[in-house]
């Protein structure tokens, strides 16, 4: 009982290069599914509510940090990456709980579930180094598991491995519990790097406590989990299994989606029951969509909401706000501000950024509505275009057109301007004087015919 209510630092190793990415950017911000790696070993950290999350960098360790200010964090820098025995012993003057989970940066898909069964077993076994272990279809580069009488006795690293031990199909996750006691860091001190690639190896650990019996090692039956990520083909893999994760869960959660391998969704995006998921749709950043909703084919929304009963098609979306019921699309652009009332239509070749659409207005075709403010069941014609920014002025102007206000095609409204409710803009009119409400305003020269004219100039060519 008491051992579970053990004190619980958790280090996060995210201090290498990554050279088999084959990349400028550290291998730990490439982005899965939207979010940077990392970010997955820090929330599976912060699941377990432990007493400080230290996360040692190194490589663009400044990058690293600044990708993650601002969160429950403390980082150690490693400086030049001497592997990951090295890597937790740098971290060492930032750790005082009891028990400390040491988890890799590049393991993205493991559950907080695995985690806690790793400290229950930890207790369990009375060991002072327990880790996980999985049996993945090809252990390829991972550091197999050597057993004696049913114990782990050491981890022998894939490129230092005979054959016979590579053809073991039990492998390290990477993820350890250590028990905080001197004994460990006399141990991580003394490892050697007399290995393939002359680190210090956190694995070379298991083999020193095993000496003592104090080794333990679970097994997790769902590799998939514990997939590490060490160069792109690996990302591809991940990203397709946390895609399906996200999808199937969303399935079983009422939410229809006809061709799962042409969705993409965020971790972060939410789907309301009987929503319906088309091919081609990206549910990106902090998107949440209402139920009953139709969106894509072809959708590409960020951090976007969309209301209940709304449809979404051919369009994207960019930190908009879509009203319940609102039609979005075909070919339509909603950039940061834009929120579009409830059963209002915009789509066809239509831009709007930093505008409110009202209730049941329509935008229907070919239109530019930027800093501006459309009442409800306002018509805006094909071709609209509020001028909202004018030479000279840094600041937007804005437009604000009355409900129910009437805006002919190709219409010019020069902001900063008003349009009175229920005011009709005549078709070409150039608008740069606010409209009264039940107005006509119409700009445009007289047009001018002359009979016969073709004819004449005809006879006489
Ligand atoms: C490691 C394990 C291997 C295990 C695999 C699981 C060792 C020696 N091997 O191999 O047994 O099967 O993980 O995925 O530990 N890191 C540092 N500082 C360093 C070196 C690495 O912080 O000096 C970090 C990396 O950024 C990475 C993690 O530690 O997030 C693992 O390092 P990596 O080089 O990917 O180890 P693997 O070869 O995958
Ligand atoms: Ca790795």
């Amino acid at each position: 009982m008491g051992q579970m209510a053990e004190s619980l630092d958790v280090v996060i190793l995210a201090a290498g290069k990554g050279t088999r990415m084959r990349s400028r950017r550290p291998k730990v911000l490439h982005p899965l599914a939207g979010l940077p790696l990392l970010e997955y070993s820090i929330r599976a950290a912060l699941a377990l509510a432990p007493a400080r999350t230290v996360v040692v960098v190194g490589f663009g360790g400044d990058e690293v940090r600044a990708a993650f200010s601002g969160r429950p964090l403390q980082f150690v820098d490693q400086g030049d990456p001497r592997g990951t025995g090295h890597a937790l012993l740098v971290a060492k003057p930032a750790l005082s709980a009891r028990r400390t989970l040491v988890l890799p940066g590049d393991v993205p898909l493991v559950p907080p579930a695995a985690l806690r069964a790793l400290l229950s077993y930890h207790a369990e076994a009375g060991a002072e180094l327990s880790f996980l272990t999985m049996e993945p279809p090809d252990p390829r580069a991972y550091g197999r598991v050597v057993r004696e009488d049913g114990r782990p006795v050491r981890i022998v690293e894939a490129q230092d491995a005979t054959a016979d031990e590579r053809a073991i199909r039990e492998v390290n996750s990477g993820i350890y519990c250590l028990t905080n006691t001197p004994h460990l860091w006399q141990a991580l001190a003394g490892l050697s790097t007399d290995n393939a690639k002359a680190e210090y190896y956190l694995t070379d650990l298991v083999a020193v406590f095993a000496r003592r019996g104090k080794a333990a090692a679970l097994l997790w039956p769902h590799a998939e989990d514990l997939m590490g990520i060490n160069d792109r083909v690996d990302l591809a893999r991940a990203e397709a299994a946390l895609r399906t994760r996200l999808l199937t869960a969303l399935m079983q959660a009422g939410v229809t989606v006809v061709d799962p391998a042409t969705v993409y969704i965020s971790p972060d995006a939410t789907v309301g029951p009987d929503t319906v998921l088309h091919p081609g749709t990206h549910l990106l950043g902090h998107t949440a969509i209402g139920g009953g909703c139709a969106i894509g084919p072809g959708a590409y929304l960020v951090d976007t909401e969309v209301e209940a009963g709304a449809r979404v098609w051919y369009s994207v979306l960019e930190g908009a706000y879509v009203g319940p019921a609102a039609q979005i699309g075909p070919y339509a652009h909603l950039r940061p501000g834009a929120r579009i009332g409830a059963g209002a239509r915009v789509g066809n070749f239509v831009e709007v950024k930093a505008a409110f659409i009202g209730e049941g207005a329509k935008v229907s075709h070919l239109a530019y509505i930027g800093d501006a403010e459309v009442g409800a069941g306002a018509n805006i014609g094909a071709g609209t275009i509020t001028c909202n920014l004018q030479p000279g002025r840094k600041e937007k102007q804005r437009t604000e057109i009355g409900p129910g206000a009437f805006i002919g095609s190709n219409a010019a409204l020069v902001a900063p301007v008003r349009i009175g409710e229920g005011a009709v803009v005549g078709a070409g009119s150039v608008i740069t004087e606010d409209v009264p409400p039940y107005a006509l305003a119409v700009e445009r020269s007289p047009q001018v015919v002359k009979p016969g004219w073709a004819k004449e100039r005809g006879e006489q060519g």
